[in-house]
């Protein structure tokens, strides 16, 4: 199939079917491959294409981009979003259409200039409320940054209540009938899509649905996946609960949550752990929860890492490192968004003890916010190493609720403020 698909009189699916792709940015699986999605809409005085394809793809795109509209008739040209699965096509694209105008959003203007390898790209930044005409027909863009980088925006075709969202309710699906009434079961890749791709921005998803909740829907048109014209405010509502807090009716406003997770080889970490909770719980507000990570996988304690205040990871040290359970339960957060989140390490060791601070080290790099150094206890904890513990999760607990503890400044803290001095 390289026909185009009209959404109605005036729009037509010009984009791109990849059935074979089998991951996507290196990390996402895709096991139905995807679609780049890109549109052309035609109005009395002209025709504007929306977004582009990658660039293996883009004799696909010219090829349906052909059928409906002649080069000389392109007026306008909608960058919603720079990544190159979006924007592969373009340079061909502006040597074909050289009088067409093109348009992205503000905070993309330096991505373009590095995309195109160009400094001297004629091109207008346009944020929210701006409009471009192409006669009877209206282009308004709204400003929805960090869905998922910080260019992207949508463009809303006034006229038909359409909106071209960009990877915004998007998914990897692929099926040539396109549309979400005739497609077949997509509702795992289009959650899977938002858990990999907009959850760790999901105070910006928020934000955008601020924006769009109140416009008129008939369509939604994202640039992957099917295009959403049943009951399109449905996938509105499904952003909405999947950006809001899972444990909201679980914990009071005035408290913090603390969660400890741990894992120990000959129950030492363990003793600390719970000696630790036990500190935290002295602080009035703190509700405090233990996770043994040998009991769990990543994947599922990442929720409680999203909504928790605070994070404390317990790992022995073995050959020298923390173990991979601690590691793989770091690297999950690249899927939240865990800056200034409180954090800390502890952990037993038998006579190196590297896994406290390789951790700390990481969790500082992901912008948490670690207050206090930890624990590092040898082999098994004494009544006085335990009695530190206490103290270690009382501290946090104080630092979480606000109370005034005692702060240890690390190096890190120490550089900072004396970058900012200079
Ligand atoms: Fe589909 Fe973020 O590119």
């Amino acid at each position: 199939m390289t026909q185009p698909v009209w959404l109605s009189e005036r729009v037509q699916w010009i984009g791109a079917l990849d059935p074979t792709m089998r991951s996507f940015d290196i990390v996402l699986k895709t096991p139905n491959g995807t679609t780049y999605n890109a549109y052309a809409v035609r109005g009395s005085e002209g025709v504007a294409v929306i977004d582009t394809v990658k660039e293996a793809c883009a004799e696909q795109f010219f090829t349906r981009l052909e059928a409906v509209a002649s080069y000389d008739e392109i007026k306008v040209i909608v960058l919603n979003h720079l990544e190159p699965d979006h924007t592969g096509a373009l340079p061909e694209l502006m040597r074909r259409a050289p009088q067409a105008k093109l348009y992205i959003s503000k905070s993309a203007q330096l991505m373009l200039k590095a995309l195109l390898n160009q400094q001297d790209i004629d091109y207008t930044p346009v944020g929210t409320s701006d409009t471009v005409s192409l006669g009877d027909r209206t282009l308004r863009f709204l400003h929805t940054p960090y869905l998922h980088w910080p260019d992207t925006q949508c463009t809303y075709l006034e006229e038909e209540y359409m909106l071209f969202s960009g990877d915004v309710f998007g998914c990897h699906f692929c099926d040539e009938r396109l549309f979400n009434d005739k497609v077949g079961d997509f509702r795992f890749a289009f959650e899977y899509y938002y858990a990999h791709i907009m959850r760790p921005f999901r105070e910006h998803v928020l934000n955008a649905l601020a924006i769009l909740e109140p416009l008129r829907m008939n369509i939604i048109a994202p640039t992957h996946g099917p295009i959403l014209r049943d009951q399109p405010k449905r996938y509105m509502q499904r952003y909405r609960e999947l950006s809001g807090q899972r444990l909201q009716s679980e914990v009071n406003a005035d408290e913090k949550t603390l969660v400890i997770f741990y894992i120990s080889a000959y129950g030492s970490t363990t003793q600390m752990a719970q000696m630790i909770r036990a500190g935290a719980e002295q602080v009035a507000g703190v509700r405090a929860s233990l996770y043994d990570m040998e009991g769990g996988d990543a994947d599922l304690f990442v929720d409680l890492v999203e909504d928790a205040d605070g994070i404390l990871i317990g790992s022995p040290t073995i050959n020298g490192d923390a173990v991979k359970p601690a590691w793989d339960l770091v690297s999950s957060f690249a899927k939240i968004n865990v800056r200034g989140k409180l954090a800390g390490a502890f952990g037993s060791y038998g006579w190196s003890g590297e896994a406290v601070r390789m951790l700390e080290d990481r969790l500082r790099g992901l912008k948490m916010r670690l207050p206090q150094s930890g624990v590092r206890i040898k082999l098994i904890p004494s009544s006085e190493e335990l009695e530190e513990c206490r103290r270690y999760g009382q501290e946090a607990g104080e630092h979480l609720m606000g109370v005034n503890a005692p702060r240890v400044l690390d190096m890190a803290d120490l550089l900072a403020s004396r970058q900012a001095q200079v």
